[in-house]
């Protein structure tokens, strides 16, 4: 039984590092691209999001179907919170945690997909705060999370290739 399970640890180790390699060729930064997940299973786990969300990209090509409930996730990795998709009116608590430095990394990330209102309860001090994300991912935050990362330029990086989005 002990086997077994050593068996199944490092056949996930090999598919995680397998997923790493795909990813760095997308050129997202170096440190966000550190992602744990399993990025071609968070697209398919996108069907959860897709009744608030979608995902456009910033020449307006439409990446994943989904309703407007929730802003546009292109970019959200390594955005600071609230502000990925300017044309989204956030909630004052959102931008407010985001104003005062909480970025979506893939810690705050997972915490706040899992549980929103716990979230910025915990972000903000204010225990009465609530998220109008109304959905709690039960499992595989951290594959989303690395599937989102693909969508992330490397603005960050000063000797990054990639030219402005307009
Ligand atoms: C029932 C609707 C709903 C569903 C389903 C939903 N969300 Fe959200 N989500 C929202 C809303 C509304 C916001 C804006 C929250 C605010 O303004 O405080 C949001 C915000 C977010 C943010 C923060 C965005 C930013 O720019 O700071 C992330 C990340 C996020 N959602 C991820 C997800 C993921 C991943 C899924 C699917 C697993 C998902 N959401 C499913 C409604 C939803």
């Amino acid at each position: 039984m002990l086997r077994k399970s050593a068996l199944i640890a490092v056949s996930a180790a090999t598919m995680s590092l397998a997923g790493w390699a795909t990813h760095a060729q997308d050129a997202a930064s170096a440190e966000l691209a550190a992602a744990t997940g399993d990025a071609v299973a968070g697209e398919s786990q996108f069907r959860q999001c897709r009744s608030c969300h979608m995902i456009s990209g910033p020449d307006g090509e439409v990446i994943q179907r989904g309703s407007r409930v929730g802003p546009n996730l292109h970019g959200v990795v390594g955005a600071q919170a609230g502000t990925a998709d300017e044309d989204f009116g956030y909630s004052g608590v959102l931008a407010a945690i985001g104003a005062e430095g909480v970025i979506w990394d893939e810690e705050n990330f997972v915490a706040y997909v899992q549980n929103p209102t716990h979230f910025v309860r915990a972000a903000s001090g204010n225990a009465s705060a609530r998220s109008p994300m109304s959905f709690q991912m039960r499992a595989g935050a951290d594959d989303m999370y690395a599937y989102l990362a693909q969508f992330t330029e490397s603005e960050s990086r000063s000797d990054g290739p990639q030219g402005e989005a307009d």
